[in-house]
């Protein structure tokens, strides 16, 4: 039986558009992995979705002034349709205001109480006096009682990545009418005490963490050190999960409380055998964010499923990416910098995005991306390097020989195990999730065929009468097009569905261990239209 992978990528919070940060952050990486482990033969789920609950949904529908349900609804048909234009595979992209997504969390709810690790505890919460309400999280901003960031939220600061309490902030202000009329009123909430777990927790992060990706990894030994906190899990809010216990009618848990599970109910959603992921000690589980999401990841998650004692399946593989700035700056709408989905494919089709931000990944640092980089990658590698190299084989066959393969000979040692040494590289790449390593890789393998075609020089056997040793050589090449389509295909998908439409019999794109020749001789192609088409820097916007 082939081995289960679970999959799952962050869930984006539901508010504002969709940016270019948001593919690379976490919908890309997933999705290219994904593939290349079904292209490994794994049995996959593959889940993502929306994050609907929480303050930023509520901020939002005041914004634009409607009910919050009608809100949501319009932007999960937003993601929906970036999921489909970027081709993310996700076996269900949810979300999590569903029925699934309540009793699990009620149950969740229930056995930690049950349990003994919920306590009711009487805190003071900010309460705006000018909007009349408990304000928290997103609601709230201020300075940052960690490292003096002025535009913290009220539980979590986007500088430090610090997180808090909402009466640690500093010169707190409502975030929905500005107003610093805050004043401290008591309230009663309910904690989970993770400190009761502490030792169980620690235990697992140093048996764990070291294995993960670098960013996320030094992240998450840093969390090492600390004591776990007792956390608040319960807001004064309408909108969210109704916390289910006697007294608590007018509270909803707080999101982080239930978000990372939004994975468990979407799989379930998505199949009946989700336990065979879930709750299955063999599966291998990875997990794909941005840098500020690796707290909860590592902590706040982990700790609720270890807590429950009941097998749930934590992560192997943790890989968080670094912020992705836009020419220089922090990509806002409200600056109008940065790429933001609904326009992307106006600039540049689909297949361009995933390649060239993937090989832009902020794995170890912040990185900018521009536009000229990003012309500059799609020019060179994928008009240039891939296709064509494609169309060029294809043209010179079919005016030389006819729209069938031209015969080949054994497969060319020299060639063979200069790619086999590539197709090593780019696999070891694509296991540990380090994406610009694998383009590398995948770059050099288009290069080393590029390079043979040029030394091979089939069009100058032709003009010498060298029909047999043309053929020959369009022969490798056309093998070295299917190998394109077999290794490409988690980047590039449209493309390699073009590759495929080539030959007129079916290839699959099983991921190689070493290259081979598929191709028979004689088997009929047809040429293509381009693959990829020259961008102008002119052509932005
Ligand atoms: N909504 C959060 C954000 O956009 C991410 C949640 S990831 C989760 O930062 F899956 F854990 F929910
Ligand atoms: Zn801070």
């Amino acid at each position: 039986m082939a081995k289960k992978y679970l999959i799952t990528s962050a869930l984006p919070y539901i508010n504002g558009e969709l940016h270019i940060g948001h593919l690379v952050g976490c919908w890309l990486p997933s999705d290219v992995y994904a593939r290349f482990c079904r292209a490994m033969g794994r049995d996959v789920l593959y889940i993502g979705g929306a994050d609907e609950h929480g303050t930023p949904a509520m901020v939002g529908a005041w914004k634009e002034n409607m009910p919050v349900l009608e809100y949501t609804n319009k932007y999960y048909e937003k993601h929906l349709r970036a999921v489909s234009d970027f081709n993310l595979s996700f076996d269900l992209y949810g979300r999590t205001h569903t029925e699934l997504q309540e009793k699990l969390i009620h149950d969740l709810f229930k056995r930690l109480e049950e349990r003994g690790l919920i306590e009711e505890r009487e805190t003071v919460q900010p309460f705006s006096v000018d909007d009349d309400m408990f304000l928290a999280d997103r609601q709230l901003e201020g300075t940052c009682p960690k490292c003096g960031y002025e535009k913290a939220r009220g539980d979590q600061c986007d500088n430090c990545s610090a997180t808090y309490e909402a009466d640690e902030l500093i010169n707190p202000r409502s975030a929905i009418s500005g107003s610093t009329n805050i004043e401290m009123r008591k309230t009663k909430n309910l904690f989970f005490m993770a400190s009761k777990i502490e030792g169980d927790w620690r235990k697992w992060l140093l048996q764990h963490a070291p294995k993960w990706s670098k960013t996320a990894s030094a992240i998450a030994m840093g969390w090492a050190n600390e004591g776990l906190h007792d956390t608040s899990i319960t807001r004064d809010l309408k909108w969210g999960i109704p916390v289910n216990k006697p007294g608590y009618e007018n509270k909803v848990f707080y999101v982080w409380f239930d978000a990372p599970w939004g994975y468990v109910s979407i799989s379930q959603a998505a199949t009946k055998d989700w336990e065979s992921w879930w709750k299955n000690p063999d599966c291998f589980y990875a997990q794909f964010m941005g840098k500020d999401n690796v707290k909860f990841h590592s902590v706040f998650f982990p700790e609720q499923q270890l807590a429950m004692n009941d097998n749930w399946k934590t992560v192997d593989l943790l890989k968080a990416v670094n912020f992705l700035n836009f020419e220089g700056g922090k990509v806002a709408k409200s600056t109008g910098n940065g790429i933001f989905l609904d326009n992307a494919l106006n600039i540049a089709p689909s297949d361009c995005w995933r390649y060239a931000l993937m090989a832009s990944a902020p794995e170890t640092d912040d990185t900018d991306f521009t536009m000229a980089r990003f012309i500059d990658i799609v020019n060179k590698d994928l008009n240039g390097l891939l296709g064509n190299f494609v169309s060029r084989v294809c043209k010179l066959s079919a005016k030389n020989f006819g729209e069938i393969v031209p015969n080949g000979t054994e497969i060319d040692s020299e060639l063979a195990n200069k790619i086999n040494e590539k197709i090593e590289e780019l696999t070891n790449a694509m296991e540990k999730c380090e994406f610009r390593k694998s383009i590398v890789a995948l770059r050099e393998i288009y290069g080393l065929a590029n390079e043979y075609m040029t030394i091979k020089e089939p069009w100058a056997l032709v003009k010498n009468g060298d029909l047999n040793g043309a053929g020959a050589v369009l022969n490798e090449c056309f093998q070295l097009i299917d190998l394109f389509a077999r290794v490409s295909s988690p980047f590039v998908p449209d493309a390699v569905a073009k590759i495929q439409n080539i030959f007129a019999n079916e290839h699959d794109l099983s991921w190689p261990t070493k290259y081979e020749h598929r191709i028979s001789n004689g088997e009929g192609f047809t040429v293509p239209e381009n693959l990829f088409n020259r961008l102008e820097l002119s052509q932005d916007e």
